[in-house]
């Protein structure tokens, strides 16, 4: 149910975080792994004995040329494919927020979604697995991530269009949505803090935390599931924790 031997798979932004624990997880699974980064990732990709590919996910030509060297590289079309490529920039409320932030976000964790969920399927085989990283941030909104949550619920948008797009191939589509985890991108201390007040489970993820469930979504175990965003996010999205409860109205339970 959760073999991946003889699978063929490409993540973005997999030279690190989150993106690179999948990659692991996928070649300790049996994959064969293309990581696609616009850092260089020759050194990390050989820990796991993964191929690096140059990738700027904000640049059509670029996602096209990445999917097209993955297969020349693995020898053959994809069965999975992984759209986790992203950038964390907030800033202040939209009044205030520069061009240059909108015009970051939105390339990278809008267009680099599109482009790749255009150009994706062309080199997969039928039956395949693509899964986007979106955000808890689709769904709750903090103040001055208004680009940013944009951003991720529409990587929601896209994958329920997609999902009804590719069914016909056996292609499911789905997205990921995770909580604050450990990496370059969610390790300020804010996040922590907000964890610990807002999760069930009180605290922050880790990038261990993820990559199960990007394993689940690629494997046989999800094969009827397609079109959906999975909440990763240690019961952010369940509601004020006890502690968070106490802390505004002085009572742990709600007012009666
Ligand atoms: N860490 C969190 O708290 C958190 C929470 C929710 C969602 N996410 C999402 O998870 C994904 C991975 O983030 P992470 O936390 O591992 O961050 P990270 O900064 O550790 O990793 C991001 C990766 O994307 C790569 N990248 C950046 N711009 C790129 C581009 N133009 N083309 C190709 N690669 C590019 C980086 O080189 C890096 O390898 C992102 O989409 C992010 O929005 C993260």
């Amino acid at each position: 149910m959760f073999d991946l031997k003889g699978k063929r798979a490409l993540v973005t932004g997999a030279s690190g975080g989150i993106g690179y624990a999948v990659a692991s997880a996928y070649a300790q699974r049996g994959a064969s792994v293309v990581i696609a980064d616009i850092t260089d990732a020759t050194d990390a990709a050989a820990v796991i004995g993964a191929i690096p590919v140059h990738c700027d996910v904000s640049n059509e030509d670029s996602v096209a040329a990445a999917f097209a060297l993955a297969v020349e590289k693995l020898g053959g079309l994809l069965d999975i494919v992984v759209l986790n490529a992203g950038v964390g920039d907030v800033g202040p409320a939209l009044a205030d927020t520069q061009q240059s932030l909108i015009d970051k976000v939105t390339g990278i964790n809008y267009w680099g979604v599109v482009y790749g969920l255009k150009h994706a399927p062309a080199s997969m085989n039928d039956g395949g697995s693509i899964i986007s990283t979106s955000s808890m941030a689709a769904f709750i909104n903090l103040p001055g991530s208004a680009i940013y949550s944009a951003s991720k619920k529409a990587v929601v948008s896209l994958t329920e269009m997609a999902a009804l797009e590719l069914g016909s191939r056996a292609i499911r589509v789905n997205c990921i949505c995770p909580g604050y985890t450990n990496t370059a991108m969610g390790s300020a201390e804010e996040g922590r803090a907000i964890c610990e007040a807002f999760t069930a489970l009180g605290r922050a993820a880790t990038v261990e935390d993820m990559s199960g469930v990007y394993v689940f979504l690629a494997a046989e175990a999800s094969r009827y599931m397609t079109g959906q965003a999975l909440k990763v996010d240690g019961g952010w999205s369940c509601g004020p924790t006890t502690a968070l409860l106490e802390l505004v109205t002085g009572s742990a339970t709600a007012p009666g």
